[in-house]
């Protein structure tokens, strides 16, 4: 490869650009030359590119968000859109795309790739940790962290107050970010789309709570929980336990903000170099993810399909645990 292309689409996540400052400084390493695409694939579509060297990402590693900027791009899911972004790729000379982002992000890599045959690589940014070939997805880490302290900071006023507090968490379909803020912060009950849950199994919960003197409760529940949503929850909740106080939070998009935690910016840097080392090597339609400490390479079309197991040992812990 001579000339890459690399753009962060989707929803973004702490880490993006530290992810995008390996990928610029590696190429220049290489002595590959590296174009920034502003906006996701609207920018492919708008001829939106900018030349990057070493210094176009300094003070970025420490940043969150992405200084690209992203979009989760109507026109390229046209074939209309998709030829305007090749035709563009091409007068540039753009020989490998590395997106940054998430499945709708890869979904349109592989699109693309089949479309056209242009080279493409991805590496897995976003918070909800939801891409198979990879242990962790950029951002994830640092969500999971800031959920962490916002449900520590309700569990004090829970504490003061008796109170009983359901918390949203996100996650998309997914319920890694539930799962582990929960069992981090100590909540009586976990609610997540990958397990079956019944709002009798919830109030069994509340009731051998009560008998143990628990005075207050969190129940963290995960935007994707199919039983019912937060407030559908605490309204069920309030019929079947009159005295208690409760009250909802939704933690929202604060999730997905914030400087990325070490262990984001080191598996960036990581995927980042391999990203571009992949492209070096002749990978195409292929995610760069890590598995065990080392970086390795799964079809997109698996990243996107599969899943990864929720961990059945966490669930069990956590509800051993939590009364
Ligand atoms: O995929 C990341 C994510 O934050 C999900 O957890 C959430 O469901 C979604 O994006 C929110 O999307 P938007 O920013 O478009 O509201």
């Amino acid at each position: 490869v001579k000339k890459i292309a690399v753009l962060t689409s989707g929803g973004d996540s702490p880490g993006m650009n530290a992810a995008l400052r390996a990928v610029v400084r590696t190429a220049n390493y290489y002595n590959i030359e590296c174009y920034g695409v502003r906006e996701g694939y609207n920018g492919l579509i708008n001829n939106d590119f900018l030349k990057m060297g070493a210094r176009s990402v300094k003070n970025i590693i420490n940043q969150g968000g992405t200084i690209l900027k992203s979009a989760r791009s109507a026109e390229f899911r046209t074939a209309e859109g998709r030829q305007k972004a090749y035709d563009n790729c091409v007068k540039l000379g753009i020989d490998g795309l590395v997106c940054i982002g998430g499945d709708g992000t890869f979904t349109g890599a592989k699109i693309f790739n089949e479309e056209f045959g242009i080279r493409v690589i991805g590496i897995p940014g976003t918070i909800d940790n939801d891409i198979f070939g990879t242990d962790n997805t950029i951002g994830y880490d640092t969500a999971l962290n800031t959920a962490m302290e916002a449900i520590d900071k309700i569990r004090d006023t829970a504490t003061s107050h008796n109170r009983v507090f359901f918390v949203e968490v996100m996650g998309r379909d997914a319920g890694f970010i539930a799962l582990n803020s929960g069992l981090a912060t100590g909540a009586l009950d976990i609610l997540i789309p990958e397990k079956k849950d019944s709002m009798d199994d919830l109030f069994t919960n509340f009731r051998k709570a009560e008998k143990t003197g628990k005075a207050s409760s969190i129940v963290v529940v995960a935007e994707g929980e199919k039983l019912a949503n937060v407030y559908e929850l605490a309204e069920k909740t309030k019929q079947t336990f009159p005295d208690y106080d409760i009250r909802v939070a939704v933690l929202g998009h604060m999730q997905r903000g914030g400087s990325p935690s070490c262990a984001d910016r080191v598996l960036a840097s990581r995927l980042g170099y391999g990203a571009v080392v992949g492209l070096m090597e002749g990978q195409s339609n292929v995610m760069a993810g890590m598995r065990s400490n080392d970086v390795v390479y799964t079809p997109i079309e698996e990243a996107i399909k599969k899943h990864n197991e929720i961990n059945k040992d966490l669930m069990l812990i956590s509800e051993i645990l939590a009364i």
